[in-house]
């Protein structure tokens, strides 16, 4: 039987499908709730045919070889993998996949639940409640700012781009976005969007929200030079990957009123932040939660599991991001 190493506690959904097609004995799950150290992704790895890592796991050429040259696959448990070193596995002839399609709804209703929560100042008000400090209702207090009828700009106008712009027509919001390509004509008219460069996108958008994956062309893809461009009373929103935003460039426009705000689901160096985005109250500050719900954890797990098994039984991982080396 072949062996499998699952990095971090997933949902029974994904473990169940592994144990039914391989046998408990062959899976191995790291047994603590809690982001795996260094060495003991490389002792976990060590002989095993397929590894399950979460998006904090990285998978480098060190741990390919720890695994040794009877890996098949690597599976990743996130759509981004950005964790991976996909040049490195390619030249290993080992297959990449990720959960894709799955966590788009969920992601982009997260990317709305910033956007509210930064323009209404939710988090504001929460913790003046909880501190037993609200002074009761004043018509000054905590004013926020409409979202309805404003400018969406989404950078990056992949799945979960589209899913965002999706919601926004609910709000009756004029939605711009910036590509690496435009989008088709009836996709654009659909989604009743307008395909702008980043300058424009930058000086007009009330709410900017940051759907790109995380590459080299796009890691600080905002920073000092960004903010200065955009509206003073705009929002920052990002829900992708946390090094795309330059988070020392990002406090010193928030301090400074360079931007109204941002709502932040990632961060440059989680779980660590920036020192001065704690005391930035017109920053909503979430856990990377952008795909935790029940539902789209649970599929991810699947997808995940699925790709293994496709891959241990010699049949193609359905969502391999280089296919390459399948040929
Ligand atoms: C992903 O899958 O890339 C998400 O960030 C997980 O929440």
């Amino acid at each position: 039987m072949p062996r499998v190493f699952v990095a971090r506690q997933i949902p029974d959904a994904g473990l169940k499908l592994l144990y039914d097609a391989f046998g408990r004995d062959s899976i191995v799950v790291f047994p603590e709730d809690r982001i795996i150290s260094r060495a003991e992704l490389i002792a976990g790895v060590k002989g095993v045919d397929a590894v399950l890592p979460i998006l904090t796991d990285k998978i480098d050429g060190e741990v390919l070889d720890a695994a040794g040259s009877q890996l098949r696959i690597v599976a990743n448990f996130a759509v981004g993998y950005n964790n991976i070193d996909v040049p490195a596995a390619t030249a290993r002839k080992v297959p990449i996949t990720n959960t894709p399609g799955v966590l788009t709804d969920t992601t982009a209703d997260l990317t709305f639940a910033l956007i509210l929560s930064v323009a209404r100042r939710m988090g504001e008000g929460e913790r003046m409640v909880r501190a037993r400090q609200w002074p009761g209702w004043g018509p000054m207090q905590l004013m926020g700012s409409d979202v309805f009828g404003k400018t969406l700009g989404i950078f990056g106008m992949g799945r979960i781009g589209q899913a965002v712009a999706k919601r926004a027509t609910g709000f009756d919001m004029k939605v711009l976005y910036t590509n690496r390509k435009p989008l088709d004509t009836a996709l654009e008219k659909q989604l009743n969007a307008r395909y702008v460069d980043k300058a424009t996108l930058l000086a007009e958008s009330d709410y900017l929200s940051i759907h790109c994956p995380l590459m080299p062309e796009t890691t600080h893809a905002f920073g000092a030079p960004e903010f200065s461009t955009m509206k003073k009373s705009s929002y920052l929103i990002n829900t992708s990957r946390g090094p795309v935003v330059d988070e020392s460039a990002l406090v010193k426009a928030l301090k400074h009123g360079d931007i109204a705000g941002a709502g932040l689901d990632v961060y440059e160096h989680e779980p660590t932040l920036h020192e001065g985005l704690y005391d930035c109250e017109n920053a909503v500050i979430a856990p990377h939660l952008g795909s935790a719900t029940l539902e789209t954890r649970g599929k991810m797990a699947s997808i995940a599991a699925t790709n293994i098994i496709a891959r241990l039984r010699g049949e193609r991982p359905p969502n391999c991001v280089n296919p390459e080396v399948l040929d």
